[in-house]
């Protein structure tokens, strides 16, 4: 056999493979906060109605699936959904670091995707961050003096009971905003889908999820559930 065999690079090791993989992980994970806050929506019709969903969550799948097999299957998507979203984002910066052939067309060119970069990242830890203290503090407990496992209204009022932590829930639901905005519009450009609703539909998205989700420490620190 001869040893001049050409490897084919799989896709992924391409860029237009890794703009794919940031598409495909951002939809599943676009999904997810859409539902998440569809969900938590719950919150207004009272302490029974959000914790009943909370157990239909844990119970979906049953009697086929024991309980929480399925729950369990949507958290390792994404989670699988996350490491993807983070490993294609930081590998496609290493690869437009080392070589950038094509030079952009003008100073403002560069400096528009320097800035859009730059605000995906930042918007990108301090959702990850925000994550991390969201699982210490509500699913956890970790981090929320009042936990009770099984209460998930609550812990919920028990945690945005506390100014600081409502507030860096606004705070962080908006950046998570900006991160979606930018995220949902550049995401059609990666799968080629062009159309003038592009922009509109990214603002809508961005908007729908930021309004739901300020609107639980808001409502919280209002006094308008408790
Ligand atoms: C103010 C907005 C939010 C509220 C009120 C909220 C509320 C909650 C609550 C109550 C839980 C625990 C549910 C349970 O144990 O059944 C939870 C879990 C979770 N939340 Fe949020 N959440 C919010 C925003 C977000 C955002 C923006 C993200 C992601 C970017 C997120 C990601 C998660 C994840 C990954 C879990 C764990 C789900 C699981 O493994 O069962 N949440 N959230």
């Amino acid at each position: 056999m001869s040893a001049a065999v050409s490897k084919r690079p799989s896709l992924y090791a391409t860029a237009v493979g890794k703009k794919y993989a940031m598409a495909v992980s951002g939809l599943i994970l676009m999904g997810y906060v859409l539902l998440h806050m569809i969900g938590n929506l719950k919150v207004y019709f009272g302490a029974e109605s959000l914790n009943a969903y909370a157990e239909w969550l844990r119970e979906i799948g049953e009697p086929a699936l024991p309980r929480e097999w399925l729950l369990w299957g949507m958290r390792f998507v994404l989670l699988a959904a996350v490491f993807i979203h983070i490993h294609a984002a930081y590998a496609l910066t290493m690869m437009n670091r080392r070589a950038r052939p094509v030079k952009y067309e003008s100073k403002r060119d560069f400096v528009a995707a320097d800035f859009a970069s730059r605000t995906m990242r930042w918007t990108g830890i301090i959702v990850v961050l925000f994550v991390i203290w969201h699982l210490l503090d509500l699913t956890w407990g970790t981090t929320n003096p009042d936990f009770v496992k099984g209460d998930v209204y609550r812990n919920l009022i028990a945690s945005f009971e506390r100014a600081p932590v409502a507030i860096f829930y606004v705070l962080a639901n908006m950046a998570l905003g900006v991160h979606l905005y930018h995220g949902a519009w550049s995401l059609f450009q990666s799968m080629g889908w062009y159309g003038t609703w592009r922009r509109s539909f990214a603002i809508g998205f961005a908007a729908i999820v930021v309004m739901g989700n300020v609107s639980f420490p808001l409502a919280v620190m209002f006094g308008v559930i408790n």
